[in-house]
């Protein structure tokens, strides 16, 4: 099948299956299935970072098809992350994912100032967040102890966007002062030199040197936990549509090009490419995210004129090739089941593994409309 028809048929499928599952789920912030239906996140459990997906997924979709109720939905979720505004120890870096696909998407497309406001007060809380010693914005929260006030995560470039977008909004450089001097501490201490990253570098918190790594959600220290790899791919990438900075767009290359060298022959990511030969362990998500990211630097690469085309197209059939392998190997296109994505994992060595999760069908879904062209731009 070429690109296009492949294409047209997954989008196809999407529109079918979300606006099915999009109705009898309206109420809820979903994070995963249990037998097929989507459990709810709203209420007390309001705080967790994969907040937002559920909202930019109704974006997309109204995006895609101009139907009101995903609009609708989409609000629902928006206003309900009112209250995690309000706890202060409910923030973290995460802002850009909760904020990203909800507010500031809204705001993007309808100009509401209501939406405005969320965007920036995430944005502030993000700012606030920024070590000047060590020059990263530091990840999650402790007990009050400290203990992971010098922490940072390869996932806040992702999240580096929503101060982008501020710094866009409002003309003043301190967010994107704050957003470039995290990038270029990430791309020293996280990228190693053949292109995997560490997941978290914990640094002195009061003098900001360097103290060590951790592998986090990966298998181990040293290792390479996939969705990190992703989270450093499309996140270097995003700096670069941002900034312009192509020193960005080399770093995520140079992931990029170690994570397309690392792709199993059947095209389905591992949790971590440095995970035991013989675990068969999964994750989608970072396939999903992947993708994004790889057909984002083909966009760039063909951009900048003749002599990058070539190139351009070898990030863009890695971004096929993974995609492909999704569609035929782990989307459910059940009517009754509510996730698409299906093997997806949150953490190596976690006791749960391969299941649902809200992001993967987030981003295989943005990844989808990249190709057909209905994208909408969230990040
Ligand atoms: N940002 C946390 C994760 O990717 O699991």
């Amino acid at each position: 099948m070429n690109e296009q028809n492949f294409a047209r048929e997954a989008a196809a499928k999407i529109k079918h299956k979300m606006r099915l599952t999009a109705d009898r789920s309206r109420h809820k912030i979903p994070y995963t299935t249990k037998d097929g239906v989507f459990d709810d996140w709203s209420g007390d459990r309001i705080t967790w970072w994969t907040n937002g997906f559920w909202g930019g997924m109704m974006w997309q979709l109204y995006h895609a098809t101009g139907e009101e109720l995903y609009k609708e939905i989409a609000l629902e979720n928006e206003e309900k992350l009112d209250a995690n505004l309000m706890i202060a120890r409910g923030m973290d870096h995460d802002s850009g994912f909760r904020w990203l696909p909800t507010a500031v998407a809204d705001y993007r497309v309808t100009g509401n100032k209501a939406s405005f406001n969320r965007g920036l007060l995430a944005a502030n809380d993000m700012a606030g967040r920024f070590n000047p010693m060590g020059r990263f914005i530091r990840a999650w929260n402790d007990d009050g102890d400290g203990s992971k006030a010098g922490w940072a995560i390869i996932d806040c470039m992702m999240n580096l966007p929503l101060l982008y977008w501020a710094y866009e909004e409002t003309k003043d450089p301190r967010y994107l002062q704050i957003a470039t001097m995290h990038a270029d501490t990430a791309q020293k201490y996280f990228i190693r030199g053949d292109g995997s990253s560490n997941h978290i570098v914990a640094f002195d918190p009061a003098t900001g040197e360097f103290a060590d790594t951790f592998g986090g959600q990966g298998y181990a220290k040293g290792s390479s936990w996939t969705r990190g790899q992703a989270w450093a791919l499309y996140g270097f990438t995003l700096s670069y549509i941002h900034t312009k900075n192509e020193s960005y767009l080399n770093t995520a290359r140079r992931v990029a090009n170690y994570f397309i060298s690392n792709t199993p022959e059947n095209g389905l990511i591992p949790v971590d490419f440095r995970q035991p030969a013989d675990c068969t362990l999964e994750d989608s998500t970072a396939s999903a995210i992947a993708s994004c990211g790889l057909l984002e630097i083909a966009k760039a690469l063909e951009q900048q004129g003749e002599l990058s085309r070539t190139e351009s197209r070898i990030y863009r059939n890695a971004a096929m090739k993974l995609l492909t392998a999704l569609y035929e190997n782990r989307c459910n296109w059940d009517d009754n089941c509510d996730n698409i994505l299906e093997k997806c994992t949150a953490a190596f060595h976690d006791k749960e593994h391969e299941f649902s999760i809200i992001y993967g069908d987030y981003y295989f879904i943005e990844a989808i409309w990249k190709l057909t062209g209905e994208e909408l731009f969230i990040w």
